[in-house]
């Protein structure tokens, strides 16, 4: 997965990643827009899921469905069972070193609102400062903003350089006595760069500076090991890792979950309510308030499965040839420049023309049955950095193919012709 730039040549292993019996796994993926067979390159903004899957949320609800941790019956022990066997595949996914430290929310965004919110308030306060980067998807910066208008504290910005790197000499001189949180992605949404997270953790921690780090468009890609990341927060959402929408997890270091403060109120993260004083449940109860989405989070463990039943050596050489092939071929393109040129990169593409507007290009690239997402991605100030309103980006997955490559780039070559 990870590939410098300017690499064109396949590894020996691509060819040996069984890419269509992976595609027939997507029922999706066999459909025609528009007349043309789909190819869908905007895996960044969410995946296709696999029949494992959809099969999961079928016999979830045609057999099982009930509340949990409620019922005395036999669906609501069923759906529990399953809904905490699901917690149970999480934690090892992650490798987290235990279930507590795994709390369902709805997605990175609400988790690290949670963070924000429970720990920031707690432990932040008037002057404190928190450092996020300059390639932050916008739900890693306005959580922190709010927090910062609410207790007085500092939102400190660490820049990247031209091929959309962090600049880690200025987070050292960032890092400082008001440090109180970093709060940085792991992988760029809009530009794909695979950020140094372990050197931004280890030096928050000579501070002891907790660190979370937003893993929503690593998880697809990457290995996620939370404890040799040694990060305290990780956050991460279900619909890009092949499951359900509307689920994705907290992982938080149990010292600290423990002396955070619940984020919501409500039925099942409490052990006792009385109007004179409410005891709250147990983690990882406690910060799970009201019916969470159960379906979701068995569909969940189902993907996982699915991904266990992969050779991720091979996956991961596959995607790295996507991404130079990709990097290879748009960069022969007239006109056009690539956004992110990191070293150390997942099959994210970003790119603009000058003349030639980026809702234009995904306009006819959808006629030709391609779907790339256009726009500022969430992500504002990285347009900002690069001087552009927006970009057309192409983001690859484990089931795209070099054929769709291709696809792709007939359909810029066409779009520039429709706009020339
Ligand atoms: N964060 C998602 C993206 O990058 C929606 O497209």
């Amino acid at each position: 997965m990870k590939v410098a730039h300017d690499i064109a040549t396949p590894g020996p292993l691509a060819e040996a990643l069984d890419v269509s019996k992976i595609r027939a796994d997507f029922p999706i993926l066999k459909q025609k827009v528009h007349g043309k067979p789909l190819v869908y390159l905007d895996n960044g903004a969410t995946s296709q899921k696999p029949q494992i899957v959809i099969d999961a949320l079928n016999r979830y609800y045609s057999t099982e469905n009930s509340n949990i941790h409620r019922g005395v019956h036999f669906l609501s022990e069923r759906a529990t069972a399953g809904y905490e066997a699901a917690r149970q595949k999480i934690k090892s996914f992650v490798n987290a070193r235990s279930e507590q430290e795994i709390i369902f929310v709805r997605g990175t965004t609400e988790a690290i609102n949670l963070v924000a919110q429970s720990y920031g308030r707690t432990f932040l306060k008037k002057g404190d400062e928190i450092i996020v980067s300059a390639m932050e998807h916008h739900s890693n910066i306005v959580p922190w903003q709010m927090l910062c208008e609410q207790i007085g504290a500092r939102l400190r910005v660490i820049p990247i350089n031209h091929d959309g790197e962090l600049v880690l000499d200025e987070y050292r001189r960032l890092l400082g006595e008001k440090t109180k949180l970093v709060s940085v992605t792991h992988v760029s949404n809009a530009l794909g760069t695979i950020v140094p997270v372990k050197d931004i953790v280890r030096l928050a921690h000579e501070r002891n500076v907790p660190v979370l780090l937003d893993g929503a468009q690593a998880v697809p890609h990457l290995k996620v090991d939370v404890q040799e990341l040694a990060c305290d927060f990780y956050a991460f959402s279900g619909h890009k890792l092949f499951g359900p929408t509307g689920v994705g997890i907290l992982y938080g270091r149990s010292e600290l979950l423990d002396a955070m403060p619940p984020y919501q109120g409500g039925g099942d993260m409490i052990s006792l309510v009385t109007f004179e004083k409410t005891h709250y449940n147990v983690l990882p109860y406690k910060f799970e308030a009201g019916t969470p989405h159960i379906a979701g989070g068995i569909g969940l463990a189902a993907a996982i499965d699915y991904l266990a039943g992969l050779d991720w050596e091979r996956v991961a050489a596959h995607e790295h040839d996507l991404l130079a092939y990709a990097t290879s071929a748009l960069s022969s393109i007239e006109g056009l420049r690539i956004i992110g040129t990191a070293r150390e990169k997942v099959g994210v593409i970003s790119f603009v023309f000058d003349h030639v507007h980026a809702h234009d290009v995904g306009t006819i690239l959808d006629q030709e049955g391609v779907a790339v997402r256009a726009g500022h991605h969430c992500a504002m100030p990285v347009m900002q950095r690069f001087g552009v309103p927006a970009t057309t980006r192409a983001s690859f997955a484990l089931y795209n193919t070099r054929e769709e490559i291709d696809v792709l780039v007939r359909g810029i070559h066409r779009a520039l012709k429709v706009f020339k």
